[in-house]
């Protein structure tokens, strides 16, 4: 069992636990996800890594309610325990081995929009902790939905925050804000994009334009993250791969989006999903 340390509502619908499982802990990465199960008979959740503390050995977790189980999932308090904590799974981000001098020579920009922002914050922190300093660009609805704005700030070179309704930061999608600095002259090496999907595919259409390479995070679409269920095969240029097994980061400007997003939408439902099994 993997109790839980701490739950906390975050925002409308968001929900953070410190979960104690101290060998993911110990070997996970930025970018990298588990799969919790809450009993037996529990679906099987994946969720991207939030944070670790390899001491204490906990693993931190966000997550928005989307369907039965995460619903059922929000109401376990401090105290209560997973039945399975299975980690840590896919790939780390890209950067993780790169050659840190190299990195520090970049210019790197990280968007996140809305629960984004729980798997951009390890990517952001351990940037900070090998000295390099990035910008960051959150998006998110209101002031009232931005998650994990202190944390955020305290490891980001430059945080801007944007709202869609003008509440707080830049008023407007992520989007206005790339292109405000681009048009003041920053030049970005890469963007890492992690956030629902439509942002996902707006941020890799700009960044194309601009030439910015550019890596987005395809975890939204994962359903059972064993490389099983086939929800989350993807076109990436040519070939196919499978976000839970061979991602979930891929390098955003291959990504066919559309195709994702109606996978993902017919995934929602009972009937959808019977009518991939038939064409699989
Ligand atoms: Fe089921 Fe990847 S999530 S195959």
């Amino acid at each position: 069992m993997y109790k839980i340390l701490k739950a906390e509502k975050l925002a409308d619908m968001i929900y953070l636990m410190d979960v104690e499982a101290p060998r993911v802990a110990r070997h996970c990465e930025p970018g990298q996800f588990v799969i919790v199960k809450m009993d037996e008979k529990g679906e099987r959740i994946p969720l991207t890594i939030c944070d670790y503390d390899r001491e204490v050995g906990t693993i931190t977790i966000v997550f928005q309610t989307v369907g039965a189980s995460t619903h059922k999932m929000a109401e376990l308090k401090a105290g209560d325990a997973f039945r399975d904590f299975t980690g840590p799974l896919g790939c780390p981000s890209e950067f993780v081995g790169e050659d840190i001098e190299s990195l520090k020579n970049k210019k790197i920009l990280f968007v996140a929009g809305g629960v984004g922002a729980a798997p951009v914050y390890p990517q952001v922190k351990w940037m900070k902790e090998h000295g390099i300093d990035v910008d960051v660009i959150v998006g998110s609805k209101t002031k009232d939905m931005l998650i994990l704005e202190s944390e955020m700030r305290a490891v980001a070179g430059n945080y801007y925050p944007c709202t869609d309704d003008g509440t707080y930061g830049h008023a407007g999608m992520v989007t206005t804000k790339i292109e405000k600095l681009a048009e003041e002259g920053n030049k970005y090496d890469v963007c890492v994009a992690i956030g629902p999907m439509i942002m996902m595919k707006f941020v890799c259409l700009l960044t194309k334009k601009l030439n910015i390479p550019t890596i987005v995070s395809m975890n939204p679409i994962m359903v059972d993250g064993t490389g099983m269920c086939g929800a989350c095969r993807l076109h990436i240029g040519d070939e196919i791969k499978f976000a839970c097994v061979d991602g979930p980061e891929f390098d955003g400007h291959l990504v066919n989006f559309d195709e994702a997003m109606k996978r993902q939408q017919m995934y929602k439902t009972e009937e959808g999903r019977a009518m991939l099994k038939l064409q699989e």
